[in-house]
């Protein structure tokens, strides 16, 4: 089976680019199931109620979060009522929501989800996302032995770490949050497949969604800026992971980035 995996959608333009792409990854490329990161589908921070309808509406059949989790205070009460959106398993116990769940894709087929954050170069303190990690693989197996991991992180070595560590436990582990899209996707030796970030699902002509000139002004001159998001024309960023259904096994990697606009020439 093949699933889709979106990285991290980035306000009105992010959301547009799902209606415009992921219905055509179901049909045209056979996709049965597809996993957003929505932690900044609303102006860039958190996701209320509207985006998650409209993420939904759009195709996601399972939506992650990271480090903006708490951005729009609705996403407590959606996690309540919602059984399809997690938040990083490796949060404190007394944080609303779940860490992981099951969903059955369209061709029937469990899949187990994970979603972690990193501790390298982000703002708190977590527990070990590791050995989270492997305490709820350990409750999804009794479930299904299709699991897929999303991993919130900074650095690409301890991204590279998690994928190392869990390879032969699950079918894929992608990383999001840096919102610039790796090159590396591959099987992983055990048959984990793997990438070390999806990108960004939002404006192209962006820093990370958000406007160019108050950021470079931020670098430049170290003083507080007001950072508006971007505006323009869209890309959807993302990798679809070809799952053997029996083995749990990933079989293929597609690793997905479109620009509706072209700026190279
Ligand atoms: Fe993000
Ligand atoms: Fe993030």
């Amino acid at each position: 089976m093949k699933i889709l995996c979106v990285g991290d959608v980035v306000s009105a333009v992010g959301r547009e680019m799902l209606f415009k792409y992921i219905d055509d990854m179901k049909y045209q490329k056979g996709v049965d199931m597809c996993i957003v990161n929505g932690e900044n589908a609303t102006h860039g921070r958190g996701m209320a109620r509207s985006a998650y309808n409209e993420l939904v509406r759009a195709g996601a059949d399972v939506i992650t979060m990271g480090n903006h989790t708490w951005d729009c205070k609705e996403i407590s009460a959606i996690m309540r009522k919602e059984d399809n959106v997690i938040r990083p398993a490796n949060y404190n116990k007394a944080c609303p929501g779940e860490g992981s769940l099951v969903y059955t894709a369209k061709n029937g087929v469990k899949v187990g989800v994970v979603n972690l954050i990193g501790r390298t170069f982000l703002e708190y303190q977590q527990d070990s996302p590791f050995d989270k990690a492997e305490e709820e693989i350990a409750k999804l197996k009794e479930k299904t032995n299709i699991i897929i991991v999303d991993f919130h992180a900074e650095a690409t070595s301890e991204k590279l770490a998690m994928g190392f560590f869990l390879d032969g436990k699950v079918s894929a582990v992608f990383g999001t949050h840096t919102h610039v899209q790796t090159a590396d996707e591959m099987i992983l030796p055990g048959g984990t497949g793997y990438i070390t970030d999806l990108g960004m699902t939002g404006v192209s002509l962006s820093i990370l969604g958000r406007g160019i000139t108050p950021i470079v002004e931020r670098f430049r001159t170290g003083m507080p800026q007001k950072f508006d998001l971007a505006a323009g024309s869209g890309q959807f960023c993302g990798c679809i992971f070809d799952i053997d259904e029996s083995s749990g096994k990933c079989v293929g990697t597609e690793r997905i980035f479109i620009r509706d606009k072209s700026y190279s020439e």
